[in-house]
């Protein structure tokens, strides 16, 4: 057996991995136990296990080819963002195998249910999770159910389908699909692969602050500007860079400015009025059919991907945006089509939710915010070839 890092509460009750653990008996999320960055990159491997000594679970041989995804200069001296776009970076994401970041968590938690001998996983998802997933556990071998909020794009559904797992869609708020999840997983003992609750999905995504590092040359930039639904990103960003400010090889982790869409944003909320923690966010998702001639369902996003009324680890999010003198900040509709389209005008092609961070940088930019002074980096997260406008 493997040894793999214990789960661990911040109640200070601990786990060995196991399938069916999934959160604390208090109800908790559960965390891992610390375990230092072992920093030896593979210079042979063009992938995320370029970093496997880093990733506390042995998983090369389920890659599909993640990771490793390209650094662009955002400013080519065109048109761009209001405020200018010298030192913005555009991480490229979504030329990730299923389309968006979501692969670098998939990965691990499919090689992690494979080492833990689990034959059947479940999981919840708004979309790219959920297509990510399916594609992982087809990969692994391990048989996939994922449950999905209706209005989810035809495509990720498709893709979803064509991966092999049973796709279960469920009526109501994103809250109602995590609900149904977990009713299964406890109904049948699944290892619930959730990118909310399985702390070994940060593993995989904090392999986007390590490539950052490394591509810009070993530095670290002023800002992380990451969109946040459930903060998978954040969280696995922060991770990444404090693991490797712990090993001595940069003196600071970045700004990280988390984006919410204004017309779901319980934690820039709760940032904005000092809170510790974050109130479920009540109009998210409840929102009547669109009316004549309107584009979107009214008090509802566009950026599915981040349309996430009450995040379990919203706690989280705020302490990392505070510690490293980050924010929490909302675009609107307006901005989020804007530079929808900013984009589409170079040639990059995102879908709604991929289009967030950098709204969110232009907004920043234009009025001058010391957020987005310096180098920056943004994730173009995910595919518009899944979901458009
Ligand atoms: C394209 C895209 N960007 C951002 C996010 C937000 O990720 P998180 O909910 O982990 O913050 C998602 C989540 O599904 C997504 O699909
Ligand atoms: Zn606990």
């Amino acid at each position: 057996m493997v040894d793999l890092p214990e789960y661990a509460c911040a109640c200070g009750r601990s786990y060995e991995v196991s399938v069916g653990r999934w959160r604390c008996d208090c109800g908790g999320v559960l965390d891992l136990a610390a375990v230092p960055l072992a920093w030896s990159p593979r210079g042979d491997d063009h992938s995320l296990w370029r970093y496997a000594d880093a990733i506390p679970v042995p998983g090369r041989r389920f890659s599909l080819g993640e990771g490793m995804t390209p650094l662009v200069e955002a400013s080519l001296g065109g048109a761009g963002s209001p405020g200018g776009d010298d030192g913005v970076w555009f991480k490229v994401e979504y030329v990730s195998p299923t389309g968006s970041f979501k692969d670098r968590g998939a990965v691990v938690l499919a090689a992690l249910a494979d080492l833990i001998g689990a034959p059947r996983l479940v999981a919840d998802s708004s979309g790219n999770a959920g297509t990510a997933m399916a594609a992982y556990a087809a990969r692994a071998g391990v048989a996939a159910e994922i449950f999905v909020p209706s209005g989810v794009s035809e495509k990720k559904l498709a893709q979803i389908r064509g991966h092999g797992a049973r796709v279960t869609v469920v009526e109501g708020p994103r809250e109602e699909t995590a609900r149904a999840a977990v009713e299964r997983v406890e109904a049948t003992g699944a290892f619930y692969a959730s990118h909310v609750y399985n702390p070994f999905f940060y593993e995989g995504t904090k392999t986007y602050a390590l490539e950052v590092f490394e591509q810009l040359g070993g530095t670290a930039p002023d800002a992380l500007v990451l969109p946040a639904g459930n903060g998978t990103l954040v969280i696995g960003a922060y991770l990444g860079f404090a693991g490797l400010r712990a090993a001595g090889l940069v003196d600071r982790v970045p700004r990280i400015v988390a984006v919410q869409a204004e017309l779901c944003a319980p934690v820039a909320e709760a940032f904005t009025s000092g809170r510790a923690d974050v109130e479920a966010w009540s109009a998210a998702g409840t929102a009547e059919a669109p009316g004549p001639g309107e584009r979107t369902v009214a008090g509802r996003t566009v950026a599915e991907g981040i349309a996430i009324a009450a995040p379990a680890r919203g706690a989280r999010i705020l302490e990392i945006v505070r510690e490293t003198g980050g924010a929490v900040v909302t675009v609107s509709e307006k901005e989020i089509a804007l530079s929808h389209a900013a984009l589409a005008a170079r040639g990059l092609w995102v879908e709604p939710t991929g289009a967030v961070a950098y709204a969110a940088v232009r907004g920043l930019r234009s009025c001058g915010s010391p957020l987005t002074e310096g180098t920056v980096v943004a994730p173009l997260c995910g595919s518009g070839l899944k979901a458009s406008m």
